[in-house]
């Protein structure tokens, strides 16, 4: 059985029809077609499919998605305007955050959640406002300069 709902992503309203056992990751990627967020390892361990939710992250593997109905998710998709990356994005690109690029997206979202609570984080906060994140290629460094380099601009 399914049922209707509309998920709200990036500020557009999707009428979808769900089982309730459907996780907000599948069914951003595989209903709506949104497929920035990544599925690595499906069990809340590596942070690739990370979303906010009314501005928060979370895993959205492991969260139903009837559950996200009436309330705001926001992916990568959304960070930029257009074709015009957010400076977040851009400071990836310029101290080597970004390798594979498979945790870019989920380094992006925490990022990001980072910086709208605190502004101006220290090494450290963004080091723990990222330890959900994992990433096998970069050693982490080209990631907390970029967001170090963005805080407070
Ligand atoms: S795919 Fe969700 S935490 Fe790894
Ligand atoms: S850039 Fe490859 S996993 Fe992070």
């Amino acid at each position: 059985m399914k049922v209707a709902a509309t998920l709200t992503v990036n500020g557009v309203a999707y009428p979808v029809e769900l089982h309730p056992g459907t996780s907000l990751l599948a069914a951003v990627r595989d209903v709506i077609g949104l497929t920035g967020a990544k599925e690595g390892c499906d069990d809340s361990e590596c942070g690739a499919c990370m979303m906010l939710l009314d501005g928060k992250p979370l895993n959205s593997c492991s969260y139903l998605a009837l559950q996200a109905d009436g309330r705001e998710v926001t992916t990568v998709e959304g960070l930029a305007t257009g074709d015009e990356l957010s400076p977040l994005q851009r400071a990836f690109l310029d101290y080597g955050g970004v390798q594979c690029g498979f945790c870019t997206p989920g380094m992006l979202i925490s990022a990001t959640a980072l910086l709208d609570a605190k502004p101006t984080p220290t090494e450290e906060e963004v080091r723990i406002a990222l330890s959900g994140n994992l990433c096998r290629c970069t050693g982490y460094d080209g990631i907390v300069k970029a967001v170090l380099a963005v805080a407070g601009s």
